[in-house]
């Protein structure tokens, strides 16, 4: 096979490198396409653009496959703990005993929020969105810990901000809850695990403590496994082009959490269930949404389908559909939106236009159920998918740090007007 690809343009013929990867996913390396043509490539969205090397996770959207640095995600979902997935995205192999309790107790060490980090809650309205919260905290704990602004990719310095970012992401998510729904804070409890931590800062109040149970801590650790990375999606993306200009580490992933925020991307979690109670509500048939989602006049998308990469499933999707039936059967709860949900992928699983154009439940179709069933209240289902996503942001900036990659600048074709002259207040 040629490991040269030829382009032949105004008459002249170039070759450019071929790469391989080690899943056979294969590249044609265009670096220095406009030095030598003056051409540039076109690809808005990226949907063809190869921003970088990385070793970190496998997706195959035609075989519906999904890998965190090799490791297939229905065996991370059934085995694993969040931490422990969360180091191995982070650090690329699991951790071994001694190595999860050390990176556990660091979680436990960095969980509580600095005093006057807290008094900043009280500042924003009631009404304020948790994601807007979310990422403005984020930004703001640089300003209580400069140390992190400087930070090395390896070694002490790095594990202990990896760490303090992953666990002050969650309290900080539960203050943002407690302070919007009017309640007092909880502090975080070094006797409970990440998950059970958190589920205590969410739901623990004075005169009650919250008791988290086998079947909701194995639950919202699965949650957080099937998001902890996605390779170059919209918002690790966002990360790395931030991170790109050296911007810190924090800096970088408030910058992730903005991008994550769009209904297009994590927020689809929260707008599917959004969906299905209309659908609820309004009695209408299912046939009226199938048809508003094909009608190119109407902005409305059926939420939860549809993907960039997968093409065939989300693996993700069949793992939450199979495990939403069996942690309602366990809390023995009936939810009708599960119902509404299930009729809705076999009325397009017989549907030309969804059919035709690969468009299946993607990953937060079924997750806001599972989130529901756990009793996290909606307006918090993204900032979930944050908690979740912040192994990959971090692993990916770190790894940008690592190959010390240029400056993200990508070119554009000018198609305004020529040069034109100024003209005179009076005379326009
Ligand atoms: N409902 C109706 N039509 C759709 C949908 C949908 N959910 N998704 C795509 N299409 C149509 C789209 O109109 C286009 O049709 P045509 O070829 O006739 O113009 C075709 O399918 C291709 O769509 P696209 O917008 O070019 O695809 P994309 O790769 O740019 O977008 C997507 C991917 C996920 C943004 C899109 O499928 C979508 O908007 N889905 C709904 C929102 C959603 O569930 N987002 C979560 C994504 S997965 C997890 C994550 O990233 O957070």
């Amino acid at each position: 096979m040629s490991d040269k690809a030829t382009l032949n343009v105004e008459g002249k013929s170039y070759e450019f490198d071929v790469f391989t990867g080690s899943e056979n996913e294969k590249c044609i390396d265009t670096q220095n396409l406009r030095a030598e043509t003056g051409y540039i490539t076109m690809d808005p969205g990226f949907g063809n653009t190869g921003s970088c090397y990385s070793s970190i996770t496998y997706v195959d959207g035609a075989k519906g496959i999904l890998r965190y640095r090799g490791y297939p995600i229905e065996e991370l979902a059934e085995k694993a703990i969040f931490i422990e997935t969360a180091y191995l995205v982070l650090y690329g192999e699991l951790p071994n005993k001694e190595q999860l309790k050390s990176f556990s107790d660091r979680l436990k060490e960095h969980a509580p929020l600095h005093t006057n980090l807290e008094h900043h809650f009280s500042g924003f309205p009631k009404s304020a969105p948790p994601m807007a919260i979310l990422s403005a905290m984020l930004n703001l704990i640089s300003c209580f810990h400069p140390e992190v602004l400087e930070v090395p990719t390896t070694g002490e310095q790095f594990d202990r901000t990896a760490s303090l970012l992953l666990s002050k992401v969650r309290t900080i998510a539960a203050f943002a809850y407690r302070m919007a729904a009017g309640k007092p804070i909880n502090h975080p409890n070094p006797n409970l695990t990440y998950c059970g931590n958190f589920l205590h800062m969410m739901f623990s109040d004075p005169y009650q403590e919250y008791k988290v149970t086998p079947i909701i801590d194995k639950a919202l650790n699965l949650f957080l496994i099937l998001h902890a990375d996605h390779e170059q999606n919209c918002s690790t993306s966002t990360v790395r082009v931030v991170g790109s200009s050296r911007a810190n580490l924090f800096s970088s992933v408030a910058a992730g959490v903005c991008a994550l925020w769009g209904p297009l991307h994590g927020g689809a979690n929260a707008a599917v269930i959004t969906m299905l109670e209309d659908i609820k509500k309004s009695g209408r048939p299912l046939t009226y949404y199938l048809e508003k989602a094909k009608d190119k006049d109407d902005p409305f998308r059926l939420m939860g389908f549809g993907h960039r990469v997968y093409k065939n499933f989300d693996p993700r999707s069949l793992i939450l559909k199979k495990r939403v039936h069996d942690v309602l059967e366990a809390l023995k709860v009936q939810d009708s939106l599960l119902d509404i949900a299930l009729e809705l992928e076999d009325a397009t699983l017989s549907d030309d236009y969804f059919v035709s154009r690969n468009l299946y439940p993607n990953v937060d179709f079924y997750s806001g159920i599972l989130l529901r069933a756990i009793g996290i209240p909606l307006n918090m289902y993204t900032v979930m998918f944050a908690i979740g996503r912040m192994p990959g942001w971090i692993a990916n900036w770190k790894e940008m740090h690592d190959h010390n990659l240029r400056i993200s600048r990508p070119r554009q074709i000018y198609t305004g007007k020529t040069t034109r002259h100024f003209i005179p207040m009076a005379e326009r």
